[in-house]
């Protein structure tokens, strides 16, 4: 798509949300050199619903979403570089399946409190501590983790993928890996549902613990009281409050819905009669809905917002693909290994 179509397209997104317009406004021919450059240089542009509005929309609508919907984009891409506007595990996870592509991310120190301190050693802990049971590795983990598991999954498919393993494996155990709280969510679920598996994740069996950083941010308390000062009971019709997996169980059980980030847009568009809604999860994904969904108030509280995440500019958009630097690599043995797991996901419909 030519570069004007696609700064049309951005500005008539944007223009009725006030601050973010007026901030395209004073960046419009930084995003103008960035979609030449991307246009020049053939660069597919995926972007995380967590992106700051600016960086989301630079990404064309199919290219914006969730780590499993841009993991099954990056499997199918063409182009030969790739710009992950993400953290550096999303990018890693592109890399694996698109070996002989450059995959750039802006900036290489985008971390994650789940992968940062989480490594193959680890992993090899649990495999040693509880044999023959299949290792489901959320995607928020580095490339050595992924190749000693034997499943990759995502919030959006967490479930299938450990119900799946555990029927592979012909047992009703599973190591998921490396966040306790989504760990302890997935158990809680299979039991509404009456399913038996025993999940065993970071804390439930030993002292270690994964957590997401910003998710652990939300409490029960904070929910109850958010419910009381913006008038959202729960239950309503017109209002909803919304959680992220990575959320706390107490967080979940007081929630209107839970799910992946891609699942909560799903569920305001299956609500149409929503007029506020409160998302329990990183503060931009409110902001990225909020030009998609015009009717529907968004109560934020951006104090709550992903570090990582943030790290992503468009100066340093600019000037990696400028420059073409920021590239990410995998060594061939590990890569190899990874994909494995990864693939094993994405083969799951
Ligand atoms: P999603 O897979 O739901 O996009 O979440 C990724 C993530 O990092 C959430 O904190
Ligand atoms: Fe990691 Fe949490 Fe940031 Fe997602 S929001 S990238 S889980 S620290």
């Amino acid at each position: 798509m030519q570069t004007k179509q696609r700064i049309d397209e951005i500005e008539s997104a944007l223009k009725s949300e006030g601050d973010q317009y007026l901030d395209f406004l004073a960046n419009k021919e930084k995003i103008e050199r960035i979609l030449e450059l991307q246009e020049k240089k053939d660069v597919l542009i995926l972007g995380h619903n967590y992106m700051i509005p600016l960086v989301y929309q630079l990404s064309g609508q199919q290219y914006r979403g969730d780590s499993l919907g841009l993991s099954r984009e990056a499997a199918k891409a063409k182009n030969q570089i790739i710009l992950f506007n993400g953290v550096v595990f999303m990018a890693e996870t592109a890399k694996i399946l698109n070996p002989e592509k450059k995959v750039l991310i802006s900036d290489l120190e985008a971390g994650c409190s789940l992968a940062d301190p989480f490594r193959a050693k680890d992993v090899l802990e649990y495999k040693a501590r509880f044999p023959r049971i299949p290792v489901v590795t959320y995607i928020n983990s580095y490339a050595d983790v992924k190749a000693e598991t034997d499943y990759c999954c995502t919030s959006a498919n967490a479930l299938k993928v450990v119900e799946h393993a555990a029927k592979e494996f012909g047992v009703d155990r599973v190591i998921f890996l490396p966040d306790s709280f989504m760990g302890k969510n997935i158990e809680d679920e299979f039991n509404l549902e009456g399913k038996k598996i025993d999940v065993i994740y970071p804390g439930k069996y030993d002292k270690n613990f994964g957590r997401c950083e910003v998710h652990e941010k939300f409490t029960l308390e904070m929910i109850i009281d958010i419910r009381k000062q913006f008038n959202m009971p729960k239950n309503a019709t017109s209002t909803a409050v919304l959680a992220h997996w990575e959320c706390r169980s107490e967080v979940l059980r007081e929630a209107d819905f839970y799910g992946s980030t891609t699942g909560m847009g799903r569920y305001l568009k299956a609500h149409p009669e929503l007029k506020k809604a409160y998302l329990a999860t990183e503060c931009e994904m409110a902001a990225n809905l909020a030009s998609e969904f015009p009717n529907i108030e968004f109560v934020r509280a951006c104090s709550i917002f992903c570090q990582h995440m943030r790290k992503i500019t468009l100066d340093k958009i600019l000037h990696g693909l400028e420059n073409e630097v920021y590239e990410v690599f995998v060594e061939e043995s590990i890569r190899r290994k990874a994909l494995v797991s990864i693939e094993r996901m994405l083969a799951l419909k």
